[in-house]
């Protein structure tokens, strides 16, 4: 693949050659191998400036504030097309034909309950349990239920597996809703479409009738959407990494959700709801911005800043038109939340260590508010998170272990003692 080569001198050595291999869109890369050889590690805490793989998969540009799925802009995705539409495009490269995309839902609807055994992953949890706590403990938990089947070489075995995690994780997600409220479980139903069967699983009174509101389905439809894939982040690449092991698929979604949970990542839409509250009135705004810009006082804007985005987040533009259609859908769109949002970014984006620092709200700014403003309470936030991403997940370790690939396993920078002798405890 190398078309040009990099010549790195250290002191006085020879000169050492990178190969470099160029992108089809975006920064090419230097092939850093030689480096090792010659007795050197690359140094990249929180791998800022390291390309851990090659996808085809999801293109951001920071600078420019572009996202692209397969090459389609998420603004083109997000106004024309739908969640489950761009699930198939994830998994497989191009956009689904009509009889396609109908056999993907169908498939999606067909897989969408859960085994009978799965249900009693619940009982062993306290009703106040963090929601995320049980995501990640029922989603390994389906590893044993899929477990014998395992075959990642095999092409259709990779793709039931994404079926069955894209279709079971609304499921969990309700019933970790549904548990912490003390009330039985709703199943699926298949004369309903992805996002409207979420609702109706989550709020459907059990055995009574329930009315899925378009507005919110459809709002519904757009988060999972936004939030589906996004290249190699903390919890994409912990997914990677697990799987380069070969562990089990439902077992790497598991650690992925796991890393998601942070909230300096995926657990960031709940952060922000909390500094919100915290917050209280556009008032206390400045006082905050203030303790933001203090780097002695650990308090962050959340939902605020990007590793990669230096530009608005293209999907938090469209969240906020969401966040504005589901506030008026509901009556509450003079909600103070929002306002406090929409004042607490319009004086952030003024603001100078904001700017020269190119901080922009993120997707998880007005996720946040949208949810509340549906019911959600604050700790199911990245369970919905984590409902949207398992797409992008498991298309990314479907593309790993779909090519020859390594088992993952960064080196380091030792800075601790040099080789020392064993002293008895009675000699110390
Ligand atoms: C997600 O990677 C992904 O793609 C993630 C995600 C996805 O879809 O998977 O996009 C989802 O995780 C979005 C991010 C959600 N997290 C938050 O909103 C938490 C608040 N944001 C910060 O914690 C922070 O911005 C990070 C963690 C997101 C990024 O951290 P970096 O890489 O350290 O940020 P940076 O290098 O751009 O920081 C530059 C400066 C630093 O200050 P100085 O050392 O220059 O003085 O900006 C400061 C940072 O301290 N800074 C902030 C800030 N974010 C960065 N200061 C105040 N508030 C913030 N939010």
């Amino acid at each position: 693949m190398a078309e040009r080569s990099a010549s790195l001198t250290i002191n006085a050595e020879a000169p050492i050659e990178l190969p470099v291999y160029p992108a089809s869109v975006g920064p090419a890369v230097l092939d850093v191998g030689a480096l090792t050889r010659q007795g050197y590690f690359t140094y990249d805490p929180g791998f800022v400036s390291t390309a851990s793989c090659d996808s085809a998969i999801t293109y951001i540009d920071g600078d420019e504030g572009i996202l692209l799925h397969r090459g389609y802009p998420i603004e083109q995705l997000a106004e024309q097309s739908g969640h489950l539409e761009l699930c198939y495009l994830l998994l497989h490269d191009r956009l689904p034909r009509p009889a396609e995309l109908r056999d993907f839902v169908d498939s999606i609807k067909r897989h969408a309950a859960v085994d009978e055994q799965a249900l009693n992953f619940y009982t062993g949890f306290r009703r106040d349990a963090h929601p995320m706590s049980i995501m990640c403990a029922v989603t390994a938990g389906l590893a044993a239920l899929y477990h014998d089947a395992f075959d990642a070489d095999d092409e259709g075995y990779r793709v039931d597996t994404a079926h069955r995690l894209i279709a079971k994780m609304p499921t969990l997600a309700a019933m970790t809703y549904r548990h912490s409220r003390g009330e039985p479980f709703v199943p699926p139903r298949e004369d309903l479409d992805y996002a409207e069967n979420f609702l109706h699983m989550m709020f459907a009174p059990a055995g009574g009738d329930y009315e899925v509101n378009p507005v919110l389905a459809r709002a519904f439809d757009r988060i999972f959407l936004l939030h589906a894939d996004h290249e190699q982040n903390a919890s994409t690449s912990t997914v990677r990494m697990a799987g380069s092991t070969g562990a089990n698929p439902f077992a790497c979604i598991a650690a992925g959700i796991a890393a998601l949970w942070g909230p300096a990542h995926g657990g960031a839409n709940e952060a922000v709801l909390n500094m919100l509250a915290e917050i209280g009135s556009p008032d206390n705004i400045p006082k905050y911005i203030k303790r933001a810009k203090d780097r002695d006082d650990p308090f962050r804007v959340m939902g605020f800043g990007h590793r990669v985005y230096k530009n608005y987040d293209p999907r938090a533009k469209v969240m906020q038109d969401t966040c504005r259609e589901v506030l008026a859908e509901l009556g509450v769109d003079h909600d103070p939340t929002l306002q406090m949002a929409q004042e607490l970014e319009r004086i952030a984006l003024e603001d100078e260590f904001f700017v020269e620092r190119r901080l922009y709200p993120n997707v998880d700014f007005y996720s946040g508010i949208i949810l509340k403003a549906i019911g959600i309470p604050v700790e199911m936030f990245t369970v919905i998170f984590v409902t949207g991403r398992t797409p992008g997940w498991i298309a990314h370790w479907k593309e790993m272990v779909s090519a020859p690939y390594k088992i993952g396993r960064p080196r380091q920078l030792y800075t601790g003692e040099d080789r020392r002798d064993y002293v008895p405890i009675d000699r110390r």
